[in-house]
């Protein structure tokens, strides 16, 4: 495994991702972690991560200089070469020449990091300090023209610093670097596999919940489905699946949970039908937030009195990412453990006493997804496009009533039903429809009409942070139009959404 010290620097995530693409299990530690816990980990190499802050400035985070005569090599970036270069005796100062964005690389010739890669080739450059000079043992191996010491190298440590970002898409070769760094020089092995990870994570699951039950708030999305059958694959019967059908679902997500969870994987799972309670609680609340609490209430609720039900169960497993994982930790390090509550049942494990299971906690989604395939997940549930907690009650702007969650799961679902049969559904993040809180008037027949209007939404995104909306081919969108006001009764008028995140959201609520 490969051990990332994390300095704090927003590009962490993509390190790890970078060594993971590899083929190579990676984690993330704060600095504060012990010499001997690093040892215990016994990781064939070290990355010292970038980070916001100036070596020479009292209180920036650091991490015992033991770590450079372990005999593991090291890779500082950024503040991380930094870093190393003061720990072993060299100067870091602030450079009067701030260097951010494209520069021209040049190599100097016979560095095992930069094999195979051109000797001027582009890198990403994000900083304020520079290495002034450095320790013995050390010499220059790349340079730009505003940092003359852009990359480093002790030979005979197997110690290398890289000024520059090799992890971001901006530097082309970066890639190259990090596996010239993995497989030349620390001789990683490609064992990273979504095999070998659910072999373990089924191992790991058996001897932590032994004979004990456990409890999993199945939402049908793809994180806690992939939990889900993990654990059943681990544990059988000893695990309870709550799915909560809170009425406010697409058309035929709950028949499609129940067939591919009870029938096709054969989960012990149980369905509790609280529909009027969630209406009842939604009538005439309008705004957003408002909607959000009390689904999130009664959700709570509802969950709890099931799982009383199942009174000898002792653990709570989440479908938790390590994105979250990271997240919750302070800039700098802080207790690892501390995890960030969860969408639904976050404040759920603490209540009911309950200790966490969360086998997905070091993967990133994508893995997710491989890792779902693997155990033999199917691909609709697999692929399958987010959908949020409070379900179609934030798709319904303003009041919501049965009829209109009745005209909004019909538009949705001929909408649905057009982007699957046009071959979108993988390609975009999210796609759903939308009730809006006004009539316009139409002509239908010889009648006028005056109804209401759906808003189409298509997004792509990697990760919901950001999105784009969708260029949809118009005669999709024709056909999507042409169905929604044949087909549902109510709607007069189709929009769709060209609006970007940011400024707009996915969601309109
Ligand atoms: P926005 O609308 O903020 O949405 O761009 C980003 C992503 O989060 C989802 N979303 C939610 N998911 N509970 C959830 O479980 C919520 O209250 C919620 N609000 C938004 C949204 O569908 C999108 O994927």
């Amino acid at each position: 495994m490969i051990l990332i010290i994390d300095f704090g620097s927003q590009y962490n995530q993509l390190i790890a991702r970078r060594v993971r693409e590899c083929e190579v299990y990676c984690q993330i530690e704060p600095p504060e972690i012990s010499i001997e816990s690093i040892k215990s980990l016994n990781p064939q190499g070290i990355i010292l991560s970038g980070g916001p802050a100036s070596t020479y400035e009292t209180g920036s985070p650091a991490i015992s200089a033991d770590i450079f005569h372990l005999d593991i090599p090291v890779l500082g970036i950024c503040y991380g070469m930094h870093f190393m270069i003061q720990a072993m005796g060299g100067i870091v100062e602030h450079s009067e020449k701030r260097e951010y964005g494209f520069a021209e690389l040049s190599l100097a010739e016979g560095s095992r990091i930069f094999a195979g890669i051109d000797p001027i080739t582009p890198c990403w450059m994000s900083h304020g300090d520079v290495a002034a000079t450095l320790p013995e043992g050390f010499q220059v191996i790349a340079s730009t023209a505003g940092t003359p010491i852009a990359a480093v190298e002790h030979p005979q440590k197997k110690l290398f610093g890289l000024q520059f970002h090799p992890e971001v898409e901006h530097t082309p070769m970066g890639r190259e670097m990090i596996r010239n760094f993995l497989f030349d020089i620390c001789k990683c092995d490609r064992t990273w596999t979504m095999k070998s990870f659910a072999e373990e994570a089924i191992r790991d699951i058996r001897d932590m919940v032994g004979t004990k039950k456990v409890i999993l708030g199945l939402s049908g999305g793809v994180d806690s489905s992939v939990t889900a059958l993990l654990l059943h694959q681990a544990i059988g019967r000893n695990l309870t699946c709550i799915f909560v059908d809170n009425g406010l679902l697409r058309k035929t997500e709950r028949e499609k949970l129940r067939k591919v969870f009870r029938q096709h994987l054969r989960i012990n799972i149980r369905f509790v039908n609280a529909g009027n309670r969630f209406l009842k609680a939604l009538t005439k609340v309008v705004d957003p937030e408002k909607k959000r609490k009390i689904i999130g209430r009664i959700f709570m609720d509802v969950f709890e009195a099931e799982a009383a039900k199942i009174p000898d169960a002792e653990f709570l497993a989440q479908g938790t990412l390590y994105p979250d994982v990271i997240e919750s930790r302070s800039a700098f390090g802080g207790p690892s453990s501390v995890i960030k509550s969860h969408h639904n049942v976050g404040g759920l494990p603490k209540k009911m006493k309950l200790k966490l299971v969360e086998p997905l906690k070091y993967l990133f989604k994508d893995e997710v997804r491989r890792l779902g395939s693997e155990i033999g997940l199917p691909d609709e549930m697999v692929w399958r496009q987010p959908f949020p907690g409070p379900g179609l009650a934030i798709r319904i702007i303003g009041e919501i009533t049965r009829k209109r969650l009745e005209m909004l799961r019909e538009a949705d679902d001929l909408l649905m039903d057009e982007i699957r049969k046009a071959g979108f559904y993988r390609r975009l993040w999210q796609s759903f429809a939308v009730l809006l809180p006004l009539k316009s008037v139409g002509v239908m027949g010889d009648h006028r009409t005056y109804e209401h209007v759906i808003a189409i939404r298509a997004v792509t995104s990697l990760d919901a942070m950001t999105a784009d909306w969708a260029r949809l081919p118009h005669d999709l969108l024709s056909r999507i139009s042409n169905r929604i006001i044949n087909e549902v009764k109510g709607i007069n008028r189709v929009v769709y959404d060209i609006s970007s995140k940011p400024p707009s959201t996915i969601e309109w609520e």
